[in-house]
């Protein structure tokens, strides 16, 4: 299975009654593993997470701290865009050329970077002189 087969299998499972937008996530760690999340909604909106967060997650769970690769999909007109949040946690686990795959349900499909999806973006090295 691809990792956008993955995505789009997991993405059934997104509990999402007030969006109802239901979004998919897949990723390969650097071991190998595939990890899979869904968003998954909650009464007082803002505690809601995103499918991005969810494959994160089972990734640490998991053991793995490396993201390879990476797919995101949606049903929606163009290939889903991940929100501003969830590219920082991406970053927080993937080198800046990492591919990430957006995708739409009907077949069209995206490749971008990590870098690319957050240019500029905080990292250690800021803190250096801490
Ligand atoms: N959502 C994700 O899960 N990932 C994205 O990349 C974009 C947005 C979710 C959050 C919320 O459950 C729904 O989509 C509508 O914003």
């Amino acid at each position: 299975m691809s990792l956008i087969d993955d995505a789009r299998a997991v993405r059934e499972n997104a509990y999402v009654p007030y969006s109802k937008f239901k979004v998919g996530a897949a990723l390969t760690s650097t071991s190998g593993a595939v990890y899979v999340g869904c968003n998954v909604e909650n009464v007082a909106y803002p505690e809601g997470t995103c499918a991005e967060a969810g494959a994160i997650a089972a990734m640490v769970a998991g053991g793995d701290t490396a993201i390879a690769d990476m797919t995101v999909i949606a049903d929606s007109p163009k290939p889903v865009s991940p929100c501003g949040g969830c590219r920082q946690k991406i970053a927080e686990f993937a080198k800046g050329d990492v591919k990430v795959t957006l995708a739409t349900m009907d077949g069209v499909v995206q490749e971008t970077t990590v870098a690319a999806l957050l240019p500029g973006s905080f990292d250690a090295d800021y803190m250096s002189r801490v």
